[in-house]
């Protein structure tokens, strides 16, 4: 019977099986409430969590409650957290329809406010900005709920004699996105926004560092490689939603001077070039980004290593989220009347594989043999005033509470994955992860 179950799925959901985008951008909504540090409002719609972290402080006593937990653990770090705001405010302006569609728009809103309350609250001054809130070590030596927490909760920040150029840049690019995202839906919002992404954005700019040398906490765990992308990334940001052409001026120069045709080019929380590329190519049609673009998914499709069941791979860790960010850029590329049926096939292959082409879901709570150990603190945690400790760490059941909508990390290089709890390289989940795979999802919704 189980035989031929596991048949008949492979079956049905082998070559261009549909899936219900709807729900899955829904669910992947989901995702981000469960991920939510702070007071949570009265319309949480995942009420197995409540409020934690009412006592996240700066330095001077200022408030700095909110935003997002970062993955299976607690710290929020401003980094990646973002970059996922980013992320999610491209998709939004770009795709809207998508999310209308699923009827999500007004919840892709509320996901994208949630991190960007939180970054105004962060930007205390001028010149400074708390870029972190808890710390790796001691968060990850305990495992509970986040309503039960009290390790210490420590606050790191930028400022101008320790600057963090990568931090306060993308801050700005997330800044600048989200105020488009609410230029028509509430102006002063909006324009509060851009007012901090100018000033993250000069702060970026006039004192240049890297911030894992500005944090001073323990061994940076997004350590940035450089932050000239960033540089270039947040400028473009600024000009999309200023419109004033000195940022499209300083993006294209500081494209050049950093000579950024050399650097890494996968999409993720730590690389941004192809995606300013992209961004560049769109703006302004100038042959060399279009062949930058071209060049890039076109390597996706036929040059990238792939995995025997079509996964394109280009990291160990959270594999499924590099896909997917690659995915992504492509999808924005076919927009951009760049060889659109090639690159969105591409894009539904990849975010196929991940819904469940090959007879597994890799999205929690959805589709086939779905992961149900996730690597993920909160959710392995029965509702209090149950204990929870390492024990539901190392329990062989699935976790009690389901983490709706979170892609997993995903599977090594031979689609090997194994869905337990200790194997967080392979199945934890984390916010940049959903990020740009929820993008997919809202573009594919409106194909
Ligand atoms: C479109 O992309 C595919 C796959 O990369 C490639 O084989 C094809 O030559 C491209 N077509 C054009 C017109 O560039």
């Amino acid at each position: 019977m189980h035989i031929i179950f596991i048949l008949l799925a492979g079956l049905v959901s082998c070559h261009g099986a549909t899936y219900d985008y709807n729900q899955l951008i829904q669910y992947s909504l989901l995702f981000y409430e469960a991920q939510r540090s702070g007071k949570l409002p009265a319309d949480q719609k995942v009420t197995w969590r409540k409020d934690s972290a009412l006592n996240d402080k700066g330095q001077n006593g200022e408030d700095l409650t909110g935003g997002y937990y970062d993955a299976g653990d607690y710290v929020k770090f401003g980094f990646p957290m973002a970059f996922t705001a980013t992320l999610l405010s491209w998709g939004v302006i770009d795709y809207e329809e998508g999310y209308t569609k699923a009827d999500s728009l007004e919840d892709a809103r509320k996901a994208i406010k949630w991190a960007t309350d939180y970054f105004l609250k962060c930007h205390v001054s001028e010149f400074e900005f708390y870029g972190q809130v808890g710390e790796g070590n001691l968060d990850h030596n305990w495992w509970g709920r986040p309503e039960d927490m009290t390790m210490e909760r420590p606050a790191y920040k930028i400022d101008a004699e320790n600057p963090g150029s990568e931090l306060a840049s993308e801050t700005a690019a997330a800044l600048a996105a989200a105020s488009i995202v609410f230029k028509n839906v509430d102006s002063s919002y909006s324009d509060t926004l851009l007012t901090h992404a100018k000033q993250l954005y000069n702060f970026a700019d006039t004192y240049r560092g890297k911030y894992k040398d500005a944090l001073q906490t323990s061994r940076a765990i997004y350590p940035s490689n450089e932050y000239e992308d960033d540089l270039v990334w947040g400028a473009i940001w600024l000009y999309k939603a200023t419109n004033d052409e000195s940022y499209l001026t300083k993006a294209k120069e500081m494209y050049d001077e950093f000579g950024m045709i050399l650097y890494n080019p996968w999409f993720s929380w730590d690389q941004k070039v192809t995606s300013s590329e992209l961004l560049l190519a769109q703006i302004t049609k100038e042959d060399p980004y279009v062949q930058r673009i071209t060049s890039y998914c076109d390597h996706m499709i036929s040059g990238q290593q792939r995995t025997p069941k079509g996964l394109v791979y280009i990291d160990t860790w959270g594999s499924l989220r590099m896909a997917a960010n690659a995915a992504y850029l492509c999808l924005e590329a076919a927009d951009a009347g760049i060889n659109a049926t090639a690159y969105r096939d591409f894009a539904k292959q990849q975010v196929g594989y991940m819904l469940g082409d090959t007879g597994k879901s890799f999205v929690v709570g959805f589709g086939t043999d779905p992961p149900t150990r996730v690597s993920h603190r909160s959710s392995s945690c029965p509702d209090a005033p149950a204990t929870c400790d390492w024990i539901n760490y190392g329990s062989l059941d699935p976790n009690p509470h389901v983490l709706y909508g979170a892609l997993v990390g995903g599977p090594g290089s031979n689609d090997e994955y194994e869905d337990m709890r200790y194997d967080y390289v392979h199945n934890e989940v984390a916010d940049d992860y959903n990020a740009g795979y929820q993008g997919c999802l809202a573009a594919l919704n409106m194909l």
